[in-house]
């Protein structure tokens, strides 16, 4: 049976209308950078960020990947998962891949008009669970008001919903901008245990967040994936959710 990650570099190479000009393998061996813990390399079985005893953390409830070729699909192992992020931008003429990440079951820590703060943050996944490339992978988060488990594919990606609503739908603030360019991955790394603050926002039972590639990749792809984001997967990466501290 394919993995996701298989499937997913799969229908990547497959669909693309125009390959990247270079066959660009997984992560460059002379790029790799030496500072990234991995699963297997690193000195503890959890080489992520400290969480002060104070915060409360939650994981994503689920991962939904939107896809503009299929712009009402919500059903296929890889658009429906629950482990996996991808996001694809090339040119306006071919397709995109957006992820949404949507947090449940906060209800205790953010009673209804809660005031508290809640911390989107992303643990950068260890380099042997990514895929990162393109000139620009650089992503951007909107938050979105969804209720718990709803559908989420392109037609609900909320920029896109808003550039063809013709004004009677808001384009969403941008919320935060990731960088996952090898270089700000390093950089991420040595000063931050590769832990990247996104933002923040008040806490509510439920929250959620749409992301993209922030900018075409021209000749190439602006391409990121990444697996195992899915506690108990350990070391815990991805994205999370902290509050109270
Ligand atoms: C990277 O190293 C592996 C193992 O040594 C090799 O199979 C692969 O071809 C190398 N890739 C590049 C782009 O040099
Ligand atoms: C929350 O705020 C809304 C709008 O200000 C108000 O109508 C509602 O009664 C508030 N709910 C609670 C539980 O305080
Ligand atoms: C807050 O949570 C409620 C209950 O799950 C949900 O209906 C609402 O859309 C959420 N609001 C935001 C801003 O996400
Ligand atoms: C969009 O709105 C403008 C101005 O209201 C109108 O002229 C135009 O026909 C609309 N286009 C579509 C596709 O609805
Ligand atoms: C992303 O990081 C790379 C490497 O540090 C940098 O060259 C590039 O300007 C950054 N892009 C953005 C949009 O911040
Ligand atoms: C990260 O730290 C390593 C080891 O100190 C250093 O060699 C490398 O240049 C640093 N890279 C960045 C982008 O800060």
């Amino acid at each position: 049976m394919l993995s996701l990650h298989t499937l997913a570099n799969l229908i990547v190479t497959s669909f693309l209308l125009a390959p990247p000009t270079t066959a660009l393998p997984l992560w460059p061996n002379n790029t790799t950078p030496a500072a990234v813990p991995t699963a297997c390399s690193s000195p503890t079985s959890n080489p992520t960020a400290e969480i002060a005893p104070a915060c409360q953390s939650f994981y994503p409830t689920s991962y939904r990947i939107m896809n503009s070729r299929y712009p009402t699909w919500d059903q296929t192992p890889l658009h429906g998962n629950q482990d996996f992020v991808m996001l694809l931008r090339q040119r306006a003429d071919t397709f995109q891949v957006a992820t949404q990440v949507q947090f449940d079951g906060l209800g205790d820590v953010a009673p209804p008009n809660s005031s508290s703060t809640c911390r989107l943050q992303f643990q950068l996944p260890a380099k042997d669970m990514q895929t990162v490339l393109g000139p620009a992978p650089v992503v951007d988060v909107y938050q979105v008001e969804r209720e718990a488990g709803s559908p989420a594919s392109w037609s609900t990606y909320e920029p896109a919903l808003a550039a063809s609503s013709n004004g009677s739908v808001s384009a969403p603030r941008l919320f935060g901008s990731i960088n996952g360019s090898l270089a700000a991955q390093e950089t991420a790394w040595n000063q931050s245990v590769g832990l990247v603050d996104v933002g923040a926002t008040f806490c509510n039972a439920t929250l959620t967040w749409q992301m993209a590639m922030a900018i075409d990749g021209g000749d190439e792809v602006n391409y990121w994936d990444f697996i195992g984001v899915d506690p108990p997967f350990n070391p815990v990466q991805g994205f999370r959710v902290i509050t109270g501290c």
